[in-house]
């Protein structure tokens, strides 16, 4: 098969790296990818939301399969783009269309969604700037911290957490003057749960799904979970108290009612789901769904996968996901990121990393990085994720914060805590 990925991250490296070892792939590109896809396959400069490009480029290179890593180009309609035209509608598309996308493009779509499955999730209202004033009645019956969630996407910024009540108000009245753009012309309200986070995942053909191993991720910059959220600063799994006893009650509760929510409302969904999930005295609830794979979650999931993972995406456009098994390693695998200094803030770009070669003991995952000439220069905030599998946690973070030591650039930076809590 000629495979095409689409985006640019540590997510998207260890979905090309996984794939690069299958029997079925004959050709492999990435757009626009990074300098560690470029090692696994071929990059290809083209936006991952550039559809009439990738149009043209998916039919010059023949491509068999599309997976798409982030979810703009989902909630932008990739996958309607390619089956609305009869020049590509044969090239299946990994990820739910545009419907199936509002599970993570509009979070009221998706609080709609589980009250409608009787799926558990925060009691939520949701306000626009004509129901201001009931907004603030709300906020009066919640007690604090105060929820607040922009409806739309705003690149993991959307969501507000706030201690004291007039200032949730105030925040609330600031969001739904666009503080977010479009983005918050809607806020969702909701009740504050208050327990560990981990995040599920599941590969869903529109019929059947092959359940992933959780992971947990570290979203905030600063060790002990404090200063200012990012993209996730490191990740592990499995995840301990997400034990049997817990995971059987997710896929009861949670990710069968997905599932068949979905085909109940005439969602045809092939692609990934996110489930991310907060358990609150041992049960769990749904915090968001994302319609793709977590960053940087995917560079710990999907190593622990032994089975042929091309085998499971090709099986989905057939709905023969049931035929091929999904097994999965009990090792425990640790990812920990490097970033650039000032990041989430700003940050400079284009500072010589040194050091690669001599990593041993982890795979390493571009994210932000950039082939310069001979070089490799950082591109992003988050610049590579450095992932080890080990018998137990302990061996694997030692493994990660070795190689992390062993990797320089200018303003390098990464959390010396990842999975210390668990
Ligand atoms: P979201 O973008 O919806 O995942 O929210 C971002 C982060 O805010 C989550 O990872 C949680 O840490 C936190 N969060 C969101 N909703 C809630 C909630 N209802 N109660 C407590 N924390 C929440
Ligand atoms: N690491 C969180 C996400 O991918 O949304």
């Amino acid at each position: 098969m000629n495979v095409l990925i689409l985006g640019s991250g540590g997510r998207e490296h260890t979905l090309a790296w996984k794939i690069a070892q299958s029997k079925n792939l004959n050709k492999l590109y990435i757009a626009p990818g990074n300098a560690g896809t470029s090692v696994v396959g071929e990059n290809i400069n083209i936006s991952a939301t550039d559809f009439d490009a990738l149009k043209i480029k998916a039919l010059e290179l023949n491509i068999n399969l599309i997976i798409v890593g982030p979810e703009d180009p989902l909630v932008k309609g990739i996958r309607d783009f390619f089956e609305n035209d009869s020049e590509i509608k044969h090239i299946p598309v990994i990820g739910p269309d545009k419907h199936g996308a509002q599970l993570e493009g509009s979070k009221e779509f998706a609080k709609e969604f589980m009250a409608r499955h009787n799926i558990p999730t925060a009691a939520y209202e949701s306000f626009t700037h004509n129901t201001l004033t009931n907004g603030y009645a709300f906020l009066e019956t919640l007690k604090a911290p105060y929820v607040l969630k922009a409806d739309g996407l705003a690149a993991g910024k959307g969501v507000l957490i706030i201690d004291d009540l007039q200032e949730a108000k105030d925040a609330l009245k600031k969001m739904l003057e666009g503080q977010f753009g479009e983005a918050s012309n809607k806020v969702v309200i909701e009740e504050f749960l208050s327990g560990l986070e981990v995040s599920y995942f599941a590969l869903s053909d529109g019929n059947n799904y092959k359940l992933f191993p959780e992971a947990k991720d570290y979203k905030r910059i600063g060790e002990n979970d404090a200063g200012l959220n990012t993209g996730g600063m490191g990740a592990v799994s499995p995840v301990p108290f997400a034990n049997e006893r817990f995971t059987k009650k997710v896929i009861e509760r949670i990710i069968e009612p997905t599932i068949q929510g979905l085909k109940k409302d005439g969602i045809h969904y092939q692609g990934f789901v996110f489930f991310g999930l907060i358990e609150v005295n041992m049960e769990p609830y749904v915090i968001e769904y994302n319609v793709r794979m977590g960053d940087p979650e995917t560079e710990v999931v999907i190593p622990r996968i032994k089975s042929d993972l091309l085998d499971l995406l090709a099986a989905v456009p057939s709905q023969k996901l049931n035929e091929y098994p999904c097994e999965f390693n009990s090792e425990t695998a640790t990812t920990v990121m490097l970033v650039s200094g000032g990041y989430p803030e700003n940050y400079e770009k284009g500072k010589l990393i040194t050091g690669l070669n001599n990593v041993k003991e982890s795979l390493l995952f571009h994210a932000g990085t950039l082939k310069k000439g001979n070089d490799i220069v950082t591109n992003g905030g988050r610049v590579i994720a450095l992932t080890s599998i080990a018998e137990n946690k302990a061996e694997a973070l030692k493994k990660s914060y070795k190689s992390a030591e062993t990797i320089s650039f200018d303003g390098k930076n990464y959390r010396k805590d990842i999975g210390f809590d668990i």
